[in-house]
């Protein structure tokens, strides 16, 4: 088999990189997929196979049944958005969507995925079960996602999914490198409001108001001691004040302050402590102050959790395939992935796929979100690689989870 799939592999190549770079070239911001989700559905009609349109918004769900009866479901996701920053890459095939950039990768991840549903579509004789293709809009529509609604819409039922594979481009491993881990991979990503209210009075007599930046900086002084004495020194958090923003005159008393900032969390515990913690800090000192607070806390995407027993399976998987370097990555990212909306409903795996070229620079290697992150092309090969691999060994697991 490892010959045959060498063989198809490297037949739809060119194919994804030119689907990736028509894609890259027309970004479209989240929740305004059309153009590529109609892509996507033009490319799974040609390849005769099955699909839903408009799932949860611009989603579009694939399924490639195995030729061999029914069996487990494997679902693999790509993201299709992009996001809304001037595109410098230089590119040929930059983006002609001014203002809108592909700078996270998700054209390359549908494009592969894209590739992956034809090497599936062509081995369908070889495997038991079925194969799920999720392509999501929104992933960087933080808090809400694009995940939600199309779970929502029961993207992950008829056939029930027994296990879900995602990956994404990842700058700081180089191409030919497949970072993952069981456990966290992936942060949560909430995010906070802080307002402090005192009162104003003339800045010649701080006695007759309440000053709210005077406060603000107390409350602000304390955050710092949430994470470093709230939070056990083997659990990670961030909490990170990015703006503030109060007073109206230099001779003037502020009378409020808002802060605004990112809580970043790895469980599902310490994420849930965060709100009241930062209530309770931020009320107790402005109290003290004479001042009050109030705190406005958005919970975003979960903390992406990877399925030991999946995550088991792809590394298998991926060892087997021998292509690929696969590394045991010791920490996760602190960076939200709205993937981990079906990571808490279904096992899954989450994989970092090594995009940095050989020959560059990791101090320097454009990150992503950044106005010039362009990945190796060379990559896809691995990616494409890993995610069919993957849906075969779930598909064919004996295991039974
Ligand atoms: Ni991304």
């Amino acid at each position: 088999m490892n010959t045959r799939m060498k063989q198809l592999l490297d037949d739809v190549m060119p194919k994804v990189v030119e689907m990736r770079r028509d894609i890259h070239r027309h970004p479209e911001l989240s929740g305004e997929e059309e153009r590529t989700a109609s892509r996507v559905a033009d490319a799974l009609s040609s390849l005769g196979v099955e699909f839903r349109d408009g799932v949860g918004g611009n989603g579009v769900v694939g399924l490639i049944r195995g030729a061999r009866g029914a069996g487990r479901v494997c679902a693999l996701r790509a993201d299709m958005d992009a996001l809304p920053m001037p595109e410098q890459t230089g590119l040929p095939f930059s983006s002609e969507n001014d203002g809108v950039m592909h700078a996270c990768g998700h054209d390359a991840h549908t494009a592969m995925l894209l590739g992956a549903a034809m090497v599936l579509a062509r081995m369908k004789d070889d495997f038991a079960g079925s194969v799920k293709l999720v392509f999501q809009p929104a992933e960087e529509a933080n808090p809400t996602g694009g995940a939600p609604a199309m779970i929502g819409a029961g993207a992950l039922e008829d056939p029930h999914v027994d296990a879900m594979v995602g990956l994404h481009v990842w700058p700081s491993l180089a191409t030919g490198e497949i970072g993952i881990r069981p456990g966290a991979m992936m942060g949560a990503s909430d995010r906070v409001f802080v307002t402090i209210r005192g009162r104003s009075s003339h800045g010649s007599e701080p006695d007759r108001g309440v000053d709210a930046i005077a406060t603000a900086g107390q409350v602000l002084s304390a955050f710092q001691t949430i994470v470093s004495r709230n939070v056990s020194p083997l659990d990670a958090a961030v909490l990170s004040i990015g703006t503030i923003r109060g007073g109206c005159r230099y001779n003037v008393i502020a009378d409020e302050v808002v802060m605004e900032g990112t809580v970043r969390t790895l469980s599902p515990k310490v994420q849930d402590m965060m709100p009241e913690r930062i209530l309770q800090v931020a009320q107790g000192i402005a109290g003290s102050f004479g001042a009050t607070a109030e705190v406005r806390y958005v919970k975003g995407y979960p903390p992406l959790l990877n399925d030991p027993a999946v995550t088991a399976t792809v590394r298998g998987a991926l060892l087997e395939g021998g292509g690929a370097r696969v590394l045991d990555v010791e920490h996760p990212a602190m960076g939200g992935e709205d993937f981990s909306f079906f990571a808490r409903v279904v096992p899954s795996a989450f994989l970092w796929l090594g995009c940095r070229p050989a020959d560059a620079d990791p101090a320097t290697f454009a990150p992503v979100h950044n106005n010039c992150f362009a990945p190796d092309e060379a990559c896809f090969p691995y990616g494409v690689e890993a995610l069919v691999r993957s849906a075969l060994a779930i598909v064919n697991d004996e295991t039974g989870r």
